[in-house]
């Protein structure tokens, strides 16, 4: 019966989950956000630095779970930004010492995908959304297999830069939402998909230039947006399901928040006789209890660092999905 206690810290997001066998018991969160301009690294590992404690406390206060009752410590390795990695790590490793308990270090965008478990799909094309990915994967042979992906920018940060463009503050996802629910003429953008992958700076830019010329709404440009992209996102998964003959779809990623990106997936799904799946909002978004959740599973597996040699465990910056041996799920 392990319990793990998750750390997440990669970008704007510092959260602790715990899970004991796969169950969650707790997810507490607290986000670096801006009103106007976009994620500033430095203030964001301020943030964590300054929130971790309570959070950690909160924590375990949700779960009912003393600290000295933790088996080990999950922590986001990478990727995302230097700083806010470091603030994570050196959380991990300081709890690591005093509980005198391992460390897993754990990567953040298996996680994303992993979580995905919980619904309750078995062999499924994963539609993974979020800020800095963007990608169609499919689980083989020991590893996640990337499909497609953006050949430029994550979706998300691709909504967020234009959200930050048009001065509706950080993160811009939600606020896009807001403002497409509203929308009622679609502005044709440039739809790009290449093959599997899709590109997303020519409409980015294309929207900003658009935004300039005053001539439409921010409602109509919102709309239209989440129209166009979403609707190569699906393209490229609804490839994917072909291809590879699979028929269940799951969608991940802080984007996968959007009420109209999943819509629109379950209608492809629902056409192709495919089955759709999307965790809730709270483990979709960058959380504690997704690290923890995989942190378990790799515990079990004997995938830990004993605290007493911490040293040679970095943060990773830099580290691609497809890198990671997945040699849990062998
Ligand atoms: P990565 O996981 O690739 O390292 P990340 O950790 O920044 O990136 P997530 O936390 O998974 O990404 O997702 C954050 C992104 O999700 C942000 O870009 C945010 O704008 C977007 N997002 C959140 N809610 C919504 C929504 N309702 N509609 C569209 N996008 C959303
Ligand atoms: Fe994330």
């Amino acid at each position: 019966m392990a319990i793990i206690l998750g750390i997440e810290s990669t970008a704007h997001t510092f959260g602790i989950g715990i899970v004991k066998n796969g169950k969650i018991l707790s997810n507490v969160r607290d986000m670096y956000t801006t009103e106007s301009g976009g994620i500033i690294p430095m203030d964001s590992a301020k943030h964590h630095k300054s929130v971790s404690e309570d959070v950690y406390i909160k924590s375990l206060e949700e779960a009912g779970v003393k600290e000295n009752e933790v088996d080990a410590i999950a922590f986001s390795q990478g990727p995302g930004l230097a700083p806010c990695l470091l603030e994570g790590m050196k959380f991990a490793k300081a709890l690591s010492k005093k509980l005198k308990k391992p460390i897993v270090p754990v990567n953040h965008c298996v996680a994303h995908l992993e979580i995905t478990r919980i619904t309750g799909a078995k062999e499924p094309v994963l539609l993974y959304t979020s800020g800095a990915n963007t990608q169609v994967i499919a689980y083989a042979s020991g590893k996640f297999r990337v499909f497609g992906e953006t050949l430029d920018i994550g979706v998300g940060n691709f909504i967020d830069n234009f959200a930050r463009y048009i001065e509706v503050g950080f993160p811009g996802g939600p606020k896009i939402e807001q403002l497409a629910k509203k929308g009622k003429h679609y502005v044709e953008l440039p739809y790009s998909v290449k093959g599997m992958d899709i590109s997303l700076s020519g409409i980015l830019t294309n929207l900003k230039q658009k935004f300039e010329s005053e001539k439409y709404k921010i409602e109509d440009l919102a709309y239209s947006l989440q129209e166009d992209v979403f609707a190569m996102l699906v393209e490229t998964a609804e490839r994917a399901l072909a291809h590879t003959g699979k028929t269940e779809l799951v969608l991940g990623g802080g984007v996968a928040c959007n009420s109209r990106l999943q819509e629109m997936c379950k209608i492809m799904c629902k056409e192709r006789g495919a089955k759709f799946f999307c965790p809730e909002k709270s483990l979709l978004v960058d959380n504690g209890a997704m690290i923890a959740f995989l942190g378990g599973i790799m515990f079990k597996k004997g995938l830990k660092i004993s605290h007493s040699s911490l040293d040679k465990t970095d943060i990773k910056p830099r580290q691609r999905t497809d890198d990671i041996e997945v040699s849990w799920r062998k």
